[in-house]
């Protein structure tokens, strides 16, 4: 017994991450990079709703999003995510929107919102897009809610 602790007291004396203060500086960042790595992706996808439904302010004008609520210059957006381009009832489409073939998954969203023109060319919906990625994050979890 006695001798194992010795061993281990031995050890410890010894141990260049234990003795060095560069080393376990060194060793400590890397450890604080490996966390903050690893929870980057998981903070992009779990939007905050609360501030989605501020960052939702942008749409108003143009998008009422209330269950059986009205459709505005733009479809209404309750039940948005998961159902097809271009099927609001009493909403008039343009062409491009209609036929997209795209299904509002989060991703496509993402993708829509991030550059309206570019996901489906020639949609009518005026809006240049959200840069920031967290807005949009925050923003696709408020519409997440909406159902
Ligand atoms: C200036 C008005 C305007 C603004 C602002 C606007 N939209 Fe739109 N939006 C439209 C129009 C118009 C359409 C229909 C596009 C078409 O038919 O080509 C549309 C379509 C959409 C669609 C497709 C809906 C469907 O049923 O297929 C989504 C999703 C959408 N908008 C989300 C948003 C969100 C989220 C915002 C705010 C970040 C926003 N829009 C801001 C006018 C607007």
């Amino acid at each position: 017994m006695t001798k194992s602790i010795d061993t281990y007291a031995k050890h410890t004396e010894v141990d260049p991450m234990v003795r060095s203060p560069r080393l376990s500086l060194a060793r400590g960042l890397s450890l604080a990079l490996a966390l903050l790595l690893w929870n980057a992706p998981h903070a992009f996808a779990a939007g905050d709703a609360a501030k989605g439904a501020d960052v939702f302010k942008r749409c108003t004008i143009c998008h009422n999003a209330d269950k059986d609520g009205p459709n505005r210059i733009g479809p209404n957006l309750f039940g948005v995510v998961g159902r097809a381009a271009g099927t609001v009832s009493g909403y008039s489409y343009s062409t491009a929107m209609k036929a997209s073939g795209v299904t509002w998954t989060e991703a496509n969203l993402t993708d829509y919102l991030t550059d309206p023109k570019k996901k489906v060319p020639a949609n009518k919906m005026s809006f240049a897009g959200i840069s920031d990625a967290s807005q949009l994050a925050d923003l696709i979890a408020y519409l997440n809610t909406l159902k």
